[in-house]
């Protein structure tokens, strides 16, 4: 079987890890990916968004399955663009993808159908906007409708502060389009968990538990990030919340989507805050996580090609999936500076050895292969996940790891896996 697998970051080099690993596709294709990932795929200069590009490649190349990792082409219609033309592609459709790619519709489903979620409301009109904030209890939070690279979301502990980010996204458009409808929604707190899930449109199917670290530094100080570091299980989704969290959101969520004539196929995250009164939905995404996927695909047992078909066939309830009784680890290693401006090209040392070990997987998010040698190309530049048979084992491992790779100005936080 040929399989191209679409998107070029630290998600997408663990999505062709694991089909590698599976040793079911023949042959792997990755558009565009990078450096490191053309290790284990061919990869195709093609960007994600040249939808016209994918499918005259997967036609002429005679693909039999692709799979779509990022947000960007989902929203924007890609498994859509694929179908029409009779080929096989896992990912949700536009109108599905719009649980990610829409704020104001994901909580307006979560409305209709009682879903736990914030209370909040939704506005397009500035001044409506404001006088709202004004009655509100602080802190609170303001979303951009739409996608915003992870920062479009603004908590804010001030109402000067709430006035001038309202400003900033439904005015000045910080955001672009995506800031000029606002989520204006309660403040919550809890810990935090996130729990991807594979889904046919009928069934839904958990996947093992993962925490993501947003912020760039130790102690959760600094700027948000697309995320630091994940582990994998997390230790407040015990079985107890995972059964309340099947019957009051999973099930509930892909039975909404079907009734509305938006079933979803594809890998459906859930981003959840276990507050003082239950879990509740902080947000839906529609793809897998970055890099959430980074412990999650090293601990499935099952090969991930057969899951995926039977998403798209519409037969995951006869689908058996297994995950290995252990734990996984993911630092990222970035470039200093990161998520603000920093510079590339630095020649990354340490992958041979790295390489060594077989309870160490160094992803590549941004890298670019020269030469035979590999440069920094991006933000976030590795991934080291370290599996052990226990959370504190495979931290121990991803240090070890961290230890081994290196960069000028590497960047990583020294607290995965500890909260
Ligand atoms: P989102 O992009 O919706 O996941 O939001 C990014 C981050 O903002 C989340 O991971 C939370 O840490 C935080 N956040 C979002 N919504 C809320 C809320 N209603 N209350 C508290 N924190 C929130
Ligand atoms: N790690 C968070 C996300 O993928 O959206």
């Amino acid at each position: 079987m040929k399989v191209l697998v679409v998107g070029s970051g630290g998600r997408e080099h663990a999505i062709v890890w694991k089909l590698k690993q599976d040793g079911r596709a023949d042959e792997i294709f990755c558009a565009p990916g990078n450096g490191g990932i053309a290790q284990d795929a061919t990869c195709v200069p093609i960007g994600a968004m040249e939808f016209d590009k994918l499918t005259a490649f997967v036609e002429e190349n005679q693909i039999d399955f692709t799979i779509i990792g990022m947000d960007d082409p989902l929203v924007g219609g890609v498994v859509d663009a694929f179908e029409a033309k009779g080929l096989r592609v896992f990912g949700p459709r536009k109108n599905a993808a719009i649980l990610e790619g829409s704020k104001a519709f994901s909580k307006e489903l979560m409305k209709k159908y009682g879903i736990p979620t914030a209370g909040y409301e939704t506005f397009s009109d500035y001044e409506a906007a404001k006088a709202y904030v004004e009655k509100q209890d602080l802190p609170i939070v303001l979303k951009a409708d739409g996608l915003a690279l992870g920062k479009g979301v603004l908590i804010c502990q001030t109402k000067e502060e709430a006035l001038e980010g309202l400003k900033e996204m439904m005015i000045d458009q910080k955001f672009g389009k995506s800031g000029t409808k606002v989520v204006i929604e309660e403040f919550l707190t809890g810990p935090e968990v996130s729990v991807l899930s594979f889904c046919d449109g009928k069934t839904v199917r958990p996947m093992v538990s993962a925490q993501d670290h947003k912020r760039a530094y130790d102690g959760d100080q600094g700027l948000n990030t697309g995320g630091m570091g994940t582990f994998s299980p997390s230790r407040i989704y015990t079985e107890e919340v995972a059964k309340t969290c099947m019957e009051e959101i999973f099930k509930p969520t892909v039975a909404a989507m079907a009734k509305e004539g938006r079933p979803f196929v594809g890998v459906l995250y859930f981003g959840l805050m276990l507050t003082p009164k239950g879990m509740k939905v902080i947000e839906y995404n529609a793809r897998f996580g970055d890099p959430e996927t980074q412990v999650i695909l090293p601990r499935l047992k099952t090969d991930l090609l057969s899951i995926m078909e039977a998403c798209v066939d519409g037969t995951l309830d006869q689908m058996d999936i297994e995950w290995y009784d252990n734990a996984a680890v993911c630092v990222v290693e970035a470039s200093g500076g990161y998520p603000e401006s920093y510079e590339k090209g630095f020649e990354i040392t340490g992958l041979e050895e790295a390489a060594k070990r077989d309870d160490i997987v160094v992803f590549h998010a941004g890298t670019k292969a020269e030469n035979g040698k590999f440069y920094t190309n991006g933000g976030r530049v590795l991934g080291i996940t370290g599996i052990g048979k226990d959370l504190q084992e495979a931290i121990s491992i991803a240090y070890e790891g961290v230890e081994l790779v290196h960069f000028e100005k590497k960047h990583f936080r020294h607290d995965i896996g500890i909260k």
